[in-house]
């Protein structure tokens, strides 16, 4: 693999008046799209936003938060996390003085899995991969999606091969209900545009080259011009690089 260079672009960019003119229009269209889902499905009760802590998520984190909407935030703690994510998440909760509602995996499911397989037994196969996302991202999304009417993503289009079409709006026909991706349209130079000129809190590990972060153990850094997901699951096929929380059924 390539050496990452000394300073990290993608995450300081230029901020240029043609950059700001475009981040703030960006961010007037989630308020509106979030807004028109508040008033649609109902309370805080009945809309969730799933909040990895990634810069993505920052940015609707501040989002959600500055506009004071009422759109609950929860997060998936796989008990494998980066120690700078669980940094994040306190940050989180301090900077915004609110709480995340965390779920974990259920314990006997860990405890089956690993003592059958081994502690890192997801770098066997994409079968035992699979089914340590199932049970330590998919069941507990399940847990948190259960009696929803919508949920929200921080998902983008430029992403991935696997996300070139994401509307803003679609039916998880899986989790069977309404699924908001009101990042979709924006540009990797629009998120770090937002967090710096909002001085939103994220994760250390972007400024060393992971521009995708997940559990520790299947995330890397990159190097420059690398695929900004090429440091996840690094060993898998670009094409089966999706954890389960967002296939389509
Ligand atoms: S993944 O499928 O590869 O893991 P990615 O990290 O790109 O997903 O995140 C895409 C979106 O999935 C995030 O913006 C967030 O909405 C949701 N998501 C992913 N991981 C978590 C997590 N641990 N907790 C809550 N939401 C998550
Ligand atoms: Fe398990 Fe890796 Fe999936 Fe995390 S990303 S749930 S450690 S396989």
């Amino acid at each position: 693999m390539l050496k990452p260079a000394a300073n990290n672009p993608a995450t300081s960019p230029e901020l240029t008046e043609s950059l700001k003119a475009s981040v703030s229009q960006k961010r007037a269209h989630v308020v509106s799209l979030l807004t028109a889902a508040i008033q649609e499905f109902g309370n805080h009760d009945e809309i969730t936003f799933a909040n990895s802590m990634g810069a993505e998520d920052m940015v609707l984190t501040d989002i959600i938060q500055r506009e004071q909407l009422a759109i609950e935030i929860f997060s998936l703690d796989t008990g494998r996390l980066p120690t700078e994510t669980y940094d994040l998440i306190e940050k989180t909760e301090q900077t915004y003085h609110t709480k995340l509602k965390i779920f974990f995996p259920q314990a006997e499911a860990v405890e089956n899995y690993v003592r059958t397989n081994g502690i890192n037994a997801f770098y066997a196969s994409i079968e035992l991969r699979k089914a340590c996302c199932f049970m330590r991202k998919v069941e507990p999304l399940q847990r948190a999606l259960k009696d929803k009417k919508a949920w929200i993503t921080g998902m983008r289009a430029e992403q991935s091969t696997t996300r070139v079409n994401l509307p803003f709006r679609e039916f998880d026909t899986g989790n069977k209900l309404e699924k908001l991706n009101p990042l979709s349209d924006w540009t990797e130079q629009e998120v770090w545009a937002y967090i710096r000129l909002h001085e939103v809190p994220y994760n250390k590990l972007h400024d060393q080259f992971y521009p995708s972060i997940g559990c520790a153990p299947c995330t890397r850094p990159i190097a420059m011009g690398e695929d900004i997901r090429a440091g996840r699951w690094w060993w898998e096929d670009p094409t089966s690089k999706e954890c389960g929380l967002h296939v389509k059924k």
